[in-house]
């Protein structure tokens, strides 16, 4: 045990001592481009990390596996989604052994947090595709994101609540970073249009037992139980919605789109119709780009595209084009410059990297849960138009 830790602790110094000295080989244009892409395949979170590794392979099928004349080869690695430091020695074996050229995924907020300080040694370009807290992009000039920020999805929902019959809420988060800013988004924001908040209730985000936190929200009797957890637990969370019977007690749920995630939204059923959330994308949008997108995806994948998968294929999009304009052998700052300002159609949308924060400026839909042909989806009925994260 105590031989292990030691060699484990050796690795970890020659590492950052590699980092440090610039050891890092440099790349020549005929050098493959490597992409370091770190996600949650087992644990809790598997399903994000899923959903990113199949965008991202999508991406590369109708993009070609080159770009400028260099091969991209993705490098997939599992952190199981529940412990920084193995996110962090992935990030730094990816980059001082397999030489990376770009470090990419990060499932949730603490993984992306623990692995900025090895992008920030390294100056290696790290594409944020899934984790959702504001201040991620403060704690790298070399992180871009590609997915969205929490304060960015909850302010409109917070805002469209009053001015539809909800006038009483409580707030059910999970309690970790995006949770908090969520809660102070909602709080904030509802208050300020006129509601009232009654309780706010914090889930632990490791073995969650939503139960007592329901129980509590019904005792409380709002017009409306505001949630957001992570991609997930989306189902969990409404099973016990159902079974403690708050809808019939006149509880509307209404969140962010995390809830009703499009990859658990088919196996939730009937529980989940009404439910409106406000969010960036659903598999529903209404556009040529978004029909292509899922239409392929589904053919290959057999499950519904989510939120985080169009922060996968994004991110693969930033990349490929960023290439394209910093030509074939770029250093990583010259990378994360070529994304500054870049604008897209994305298939949630259109899309800008906001050149001042590197976060996604895009627009915010007010959706809700229908069900089309007997199955639900999160229609999309109102849209918040070049929403930038507003910070907390
Ligand atoms: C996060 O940890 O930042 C996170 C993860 C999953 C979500 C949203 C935020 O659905």
């Amino acid at each position: 045990m105590h031989r292990h830790a030691m060699t484990r602790r050796g690795m970890l110094k020659a590492g950052a001592a590699a980092l440090a000295a610039g050891f890092v080989k440099p790349s020549f244009a005929a050098d493959p481009l490597k992409i370091g892409l770190i996600l949650p395949l087992t644990g809790p979170f598997a399903s994000t990390g899923r959903q990113i590794e199949a965008a991202c392979r999508l991406y590369m099928r109708n993009n070609g596996d080159s770009v400028v004349g260099r091969k991209v080869e993705l490098i997939v690695k599992d952190d199981t989604g529940v412990a920084p430091e193995t996110t962090k020695r992935i990030a730094q074996e990816l980059v001082v052994q397999e030489n990376v050229n770009v470090l990419a995924g990060f499932g949730l907020t603490p993984l992306a947090l623990a692995a900025a300080p090895i992008a920030t040694q390294s100056k290696t370009p790290m594409i944020v595709m899934a984790a959702a807290t504001s201040i991620i992009t403060s704690k790298s000039p070399y992180i871009v994101r590609t997915g969205f920020t929490l304060p960015q999805v909850t302010w409109p929902i917070a805002e469209w609540a009053p001015k539809n019959k909800i006038k009483t809420a409580v707030t059910l988060v999970t309690d970790y970073a995006p949770g908090l800013d969520a809660e102070k988004t909602f709080v904030s924001r509802f208050t300020g249009a006129g509601g009232k908040v009654l309780e706010s209730v914090r889930v632990p985000l490791r073995n969650p037992d939503y139960a007592p936190f329901l129980q509590r929200a019904k005792d409380a009797r709002p017009d409306a139980l505001f949630v957001f957890v992570p991609s997930g637990e989306g189902s969990a969370v409404m099973k016990q919605f159902s079974d403690r019977g708050l809808k019939e007690a006149g509880v509307r749920m209404i969140g962010t789109g995390d809830v009703v995630d499009d990859d658990l939204l088919e196996s939730m059923g009937d529980v989940a119709v009404g439910v409106v959330t406000s969010f960036h994308y659903s598999a529903a949008h209404d556009s040529p780009e978004n029909k292509a997108y899922v239409d392929a995806f589904m053919k290959t994948n057999k499950f519904r595209p989510n939120f985080h998968s169009v922060g996968g294929y994004d991110g693969m999009h930033a990349i490929y084009e960023a290439m394209k304009k910093a030509g074939a052998n770029p250093d990583g700052d010259k990378l994360v410059d070529a994304m500054k300002g870049m604008k897209w159609t994305s298939p949630r949308g259109p899309m800008t990297i906001d050149p001042a924060t590197r976060d996604p400026i895009q627009t915010v839909y007010i959706r809700r849960v229908e069900m089309v042909e007997g199955k639900p989806w999160s229609i999309e009925f109102e849209k918040f138009e070049n929403v930038k994260d507003p910070g907390i």
